[in-house]
């Protein structure tokens, strides 16, 4: 397959982009890729690549952005119901944390995705994976979150592992048994600390084992925040799934600065999360390793709070940034990458071509993945998308109807 005459191809080719090397795009003009089975073989010159290879089938995409699939890092996909209820009082000015502490947040949708059965979980999970693909997003990273006891995480996870062999959205799996205190352990979250690192992580590592042998082990994420895990039990969950062999995720600074971000640093995670409260010094700490930095501005702009992550504070300091949509029933019920980045281009000062790159090759960083997503390249799996815009700038200037034209999915056309 030969897609050809776009008017422009973004590559994103050179590995994710570190400080202000964000953004650049790697523009070919006219450009054209040639797709062998799910891999990428040639990019270039459309001329050129016509002569080279005369008899392949074609995609005429003349007058488009041709660009690599949205890699969206940080999703909490699988739950039951919906919080509705509780949309009017947050807009009211009732704090996120506030709801939290009396039973209500995460905890209502976690009893509401108990009682769900695989197939309902499967059902609606579904709906949500299948409209991000049409947002063109062909991978995203997908936490559990909403059991908070080992019988329903396994079976989010299992919800997880079922939507990505279905396809045609591809996941990357995260455990986040770490997501709130359970009722159970309402007056005693140490016990909680202590059953997810004595008993979850250690049997998790077992059953996945067993049960998703072909899969590398899924992330382990703690949500390091006043009134969730304090940075003492993040440490000890974090460092348990180091030890057990887990990649590691964080969920640091999203409303107060616990530190989560300079021990996702010294802990070697692959990504800390959220990052609107983070100190200078976190900033710093963070910017000097391999961990990416993980903004998700459609966090605050669900809840209606005007503080988002200071992005050119982490650019400047030399770090790996990437935008993600958080997808979640509380805080940002979005599944459009598009979206993400017309409010990163707003609310974070980034350009056009910066927030792409932060969602395409620096995400695909974000959960270890850079290797075969991210860019167009040879070699890389063919996840591409044909755009219907002109000018690569028109992605985040414009906003809420759907600029994709075509996704291709592992040399599919889907
Ligand atoms: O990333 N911060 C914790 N988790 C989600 C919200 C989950 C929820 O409210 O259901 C977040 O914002
Ligand atoms: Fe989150």
């Amino acid at each position: 397959m030969l897609i050809h005459s776009a008017a422009q191809l973004l590559t994103l080719k050179g590995g994710p982009q570190r400080g202000h090397a964000l953004g650049t795009l790697g523009i070919i003009e006219n450009g054209a890729v040639v797709v062998r089975d799910e891999k990428i073989v040639a990019v270039g010159d459309t001329e050129d690549l016509r002569n080279s290879y005369p008899n392949e089938p074609t995609i005429d995409a003349s007058g488009s952005v041709v660009m690599p699939g949205f890699v969206d890092p940080h999703t909490h996909l699988v739950w039951a119901g919906d919080r509705a209820d509780e949309f009017d009082k947050k807009m009211a000015g009732k704090p996120y944390l506030e709801i939290l502490a009396e039973g209500g947040g995460i905890i209502s949708t976690v009893m509401a995705t108990r009682t769900a059965s695989l197939e309902s979980l499967t059902a609606q999970t579904r709906q949500r994976t299948q409209r991000m693909f049409e947002y063109g997003t062909t991978t995203a990273e997908a936490k559990t979150g909403y059991g908070l006891q080992l019988d329903t995480e396994l079976r989010l996870l299992q919800t997880l592992i079922d939507l990505d062999r279905e396809g045609p959205l591809e996941l990357a799996i995260t455990f986040l048994g770490a997501h709130a205190i359970p009722p159970e352990y309402k007056d005693n979250p140490q016990g909680y600390t202590d059953e997810i690192t004595k008993r979850m992580l250690p049997e998790l590592k077992d059953w996945w084992g067993t049960n998703a042998p072909h899969m590398d082990l899924p992330f382990v994420d703690v949500f390091c925040e006043h009134n969730a895990f304090t940075h003492k039990q993040s440490r000890q969950i974090l460092t348990q799934a180091c030890s057990l062999g887990f990649p590691i995720k964080i969920h640091a600074d999203e409303f107060k600065n616990l530190g989560g971000a300079s021990l996702a640093a010294e802990l070697g995670a692959a990504s800390a999360d959220h990052l609107v409260s983070t100190s200078e010094a976190d900033i710093a700490t963070l910017a000097k390793s391999e961990t990416v930095a993980v903004s998700l501005p459609c966090t605050p702009f669900g809840l209606a709070e005007k503080d988002y992550t200071p992005a050119h504070k982490f650019i400047k300091a030399n770090a790996y940034f990437a935008l993600a949509s958080d997808c979640n029933p509380g805080t940002s019920w979005n599944e459009s990458m598009q979206f993400v980045i017309a409010l990163a281009c707003r609310m974070l000062k980034l350009t056009s071509a910066q927030a792409i790159a932060a969602s395409t090759i620096n995400s695909a960083y974000a959960i270890r993945r850079e290797d075969h997503i991210g860019s167009i390249e040879e070699g890389k799996q063919a996840d591409i998308l044909v755009m219907d815009i002109p000018d690569y700038r028109q992605i985040g200037y414009r906003y809420g109807t759907n600029l994709v034209k075509q996704v291709m999915k592992r040399g599919k056309l889907l």
